[in-house]
This record gives C-alpha cells, sequence and structure tokens, in this order.
C-alpha cells in the first residue's frame, strides 16, 4: 500500500495544501458573506487564488489530491448513490463518489461566484444590474452547495464512524480494513 502509514493504524491522506486551502476558503466565504467593500474584494480574490492552485494540485500533486483519483464516472457514482441509498456503501479512504463531484461543484461555483464579483467592478460593466444578479445567484448556489457538502460530511462522518473534519484539520484517516474502497 503506498500510503504513509504509522503506528497507531491510521493512514496520511490529505496533504498540508488541501488542508489549508481548504480551511482559507471557508474563511473567505464566510468572511466575504458578511462583509462588503475593499476587504469583500480581497477575500474574493484570495478565494480565487486558491481555487487555482487546486485546480493545478488536482493534477500535479500527491495521489489523494488528484482529480484522477476521486473523480469518477457518472456510472460509477450513480452506483455509488444507489450504494448509499441502500445502506451499503463502502468505506473511502480518499473523497467518495459523490463528493468528489460535490468539491468539482464547489470549486466551479467558486469561480463563478468570484469572477463575476471582478466583472462588476470593472469600468464596462460597473452598475449592470445583470452582472450583479449573477454574482448574487451564484452565490446562493454556493450557499445551497456548501449545506448539502456539510451534510454530507456529517452523513459519512456518522455512517463510517470517523470524524471527517478531524481529518481535514490533522490530515489522518483510520487505516484501510477490508471492504474499504481507495
Ligand atoms: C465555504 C465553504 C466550503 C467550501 C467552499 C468547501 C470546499 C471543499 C473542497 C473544495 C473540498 C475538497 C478538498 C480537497 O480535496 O481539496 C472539501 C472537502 C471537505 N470539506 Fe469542505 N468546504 C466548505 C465548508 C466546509 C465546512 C464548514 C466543513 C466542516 C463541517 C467542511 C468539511 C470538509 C471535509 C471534512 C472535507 C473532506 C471530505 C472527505 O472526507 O471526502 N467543509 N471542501
Ligand atoms: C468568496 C467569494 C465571494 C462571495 C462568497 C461573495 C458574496 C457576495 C454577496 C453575498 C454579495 C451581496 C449580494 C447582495 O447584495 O445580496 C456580494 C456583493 C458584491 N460582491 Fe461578492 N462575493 C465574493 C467574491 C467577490 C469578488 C472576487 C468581487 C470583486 C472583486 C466581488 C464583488 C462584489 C460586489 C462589487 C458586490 C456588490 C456591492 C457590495 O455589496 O459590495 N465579490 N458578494
Amino acid at each position: 500500500m503506498a500510503q504513509a502509514q504509522d503506528g497507531a493504524g491510521s493512514v496520511k491522506v490529505w496533504d498540508a495544501l488541501v488542508r489549508t486551502g481548504h480551511w482559507t476558503l471557508v474563511i473567505c466565504v464566510a468572511v466575504a458573506w458578511f462583509i462588503h467593500g475593499k476587504w469583500h474584494e480581497w477575500l474574493g480574490y484570495t478565494a480565487l487564488a486558491v481555487v487555482a492552485v487546486r485546480v493545478v494540485w488536482g493534477l500535479i500533486g500527491p495521489r489523494y489530491a488528484r482529480f484522477g483519483q476521486f473523480v469518477h464516472s457518472p456510472a460509477l457514482t450513480l452506483a455509488y448513490g444507489k450504494q448509499v441509498l441502500a445502506h451499503r456503501e463502502p468505506r473511502h479512504i480518499g473523497h467518495n463518489p459523490l463528493g468528489g463531484w460535490m468539491i468539482v461543484a464547489l470549486l466551479l461555483t467558486l469561480a463563478g461566484v468570484c469572477a463575476s464579483g471582478w466583472l462588476y467592478t470593472t469600468d464596462r460593466f460597473w452598475g449592470e444590474e445583470w452582472v450583479e444578479d449573477i454574482h448574487e445567484g451564484l452565490t446562493n448556489v454556493l450557499l445551497t452547495l456548501v449545506a448539502l457538502h456539510v451534510a454530507g460530511v456529517i452523513f459519512s462522518s456518522l455512517r463510517h464512524g470517523e470524524n471527517l473534519v478531524r481529518a481535514m484539520i490533522n490530515g489522518r484517516k483510520r487505516a484501510p480494513a477490508p471492504g474499504d474502497v481507495e
């Protein structure tokens, strides 16, 4: 097995860039939601930079950070969804297939939120109501996705008896057991 394993029966899954990137995004989005003006814009640009770095990392980063590791075909994702409904889904060491697509949706929506926010500040589109409408509309989509994302995290944590939030903080998960999937 390729993971770095320690004596306590846990394996290193999330690298430092994935973890710091994640919590930076959470802080930027949460604060930008309530603060407006120059700080709002800088928080948004910081989030956009994290998204850009994460996309590159998804192509060249370590095993569990790679999109190729956790973005699966629609057929496999659907099959996993059916297993969830039947309460028979396996535990995944990396992101599970539904979580993988949620990550793609979160990154794309956040990029759209930031791009539309930036557009609204340009001379050409300043004051254009439809640009502001897109920015607001996408922030609502983002809020919905984040709610589903957190619900998924809590659900998976309960189903597999593993605190996934702690794993996103210290990077470690329980060592693979028979029946677990990479
Ligand atoms: C603005 C809000 C949020 C955004 C944009 C966001 C985005 C993301 C992204 C992009 C990932 C993939 C990590 C990676 O591989 O790089 C992820 C994973 C994760 N997030 Fe969030 N997240 C948000 C809020 C939260 C909150 C509030 C929590 C805590 C309850 C949370 C817990 C997690 C966990 C535990 C994972 C790993 C899931 C797994 O084990 O597969 N996220 N999130
Ligand atoms: C983390 C990413 C971002 C989030 C979550 C976010 C969220 C929001 C929200 C909730 C609003 C208020 C909409 C309303 O009035 O109902 C807003 C307005 C606005 N956003 Fe963003 N935004 C983000 C990024 C950006 C960026 C990158 C820019 C530009 C550089 C930007 C520029 C603006 C502007 C100009 C407004 C309208 C004026 C104002 O209220 O300050 N936003 N945004």
